[in-house]
């Protein structure tokens, strides 16, 4: 099977995406399909390129076992829609800047990330966003990372159901 490969979109690059990233890249490595699965992370704004994420992204994360230290930020670009099978955005904003850039031959999943997610308390009538924490408190960062580990469970189990209808079908 051709690997798969997950691309998550915020503004910054130093809050929800990066935690996005370090917390499905570990889940996605306590399953044993890190060569099934491929992780990257991107901002749709161009003001901490290069930097590490946010310390209180790093340090909610690492309160639960997940590490963000080796990543950094960079900018979405438009090579990502050729890189990528899911581009999964954060909140509503990312997700139409992603629109407007996206090609129009742009065939994998562009969609918000907690469309995915398995939790039921965070299921509402509409479309469902990770909140911006970067102007507020630590809580901000922990009912983020709450919401990005079950959207992480429920893109993995989405995954592996795509790949076992695939397996049949060939
Ligand atoms: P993120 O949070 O999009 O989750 O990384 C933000 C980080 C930085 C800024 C905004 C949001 N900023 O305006 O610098």
């Amino acid at each position: 099977m051709k690997p798969v490969k997950v691309l998550f979109v915020c503004l910054g690059n130093i809050c929800r995406s990066p935690t996005a990233h370090g917390v499905f890249e570990s889940m996605v490595k306590a399953e044993g399909l890190s060569h099934l699965i491929t992780v990257d992370s991107a901002g749709t704004g161009d003001w901490h390129l290069g930097e590490e994420p946010d310390q209180r992204a790093i340090r909610t994360a690492q309160r639960r076992g997940y590490s963000l230290r080796h990543l950094r930020a960079r900018q979405v670009c438009t090579e990502d829609f050729a890189r990528f099978n899911y581009i999964l955005a954060m909140d509503l904003a990312n997700l139409a800047n992603l629109q407007d850039m996206a090609p129009v031959d742009f065939s994998g999943e562009l969609r918000l990330f907690l469309d995915y997610s398995d939790s039921p308390s965070f299921s509402k009538a509409g479309p469902e966003e990770v909140p911006d924490p970067y102007s507020g408190g630590i809580d901000g960062f922990e009912r983020v990372l709450g919401m990005i580990e079950a959207g992480s469970r429920g893109l993995i189990s989405a995954i592996k159901s795509r790949a076992i209808a695939h397996k049949q079908s060939s």
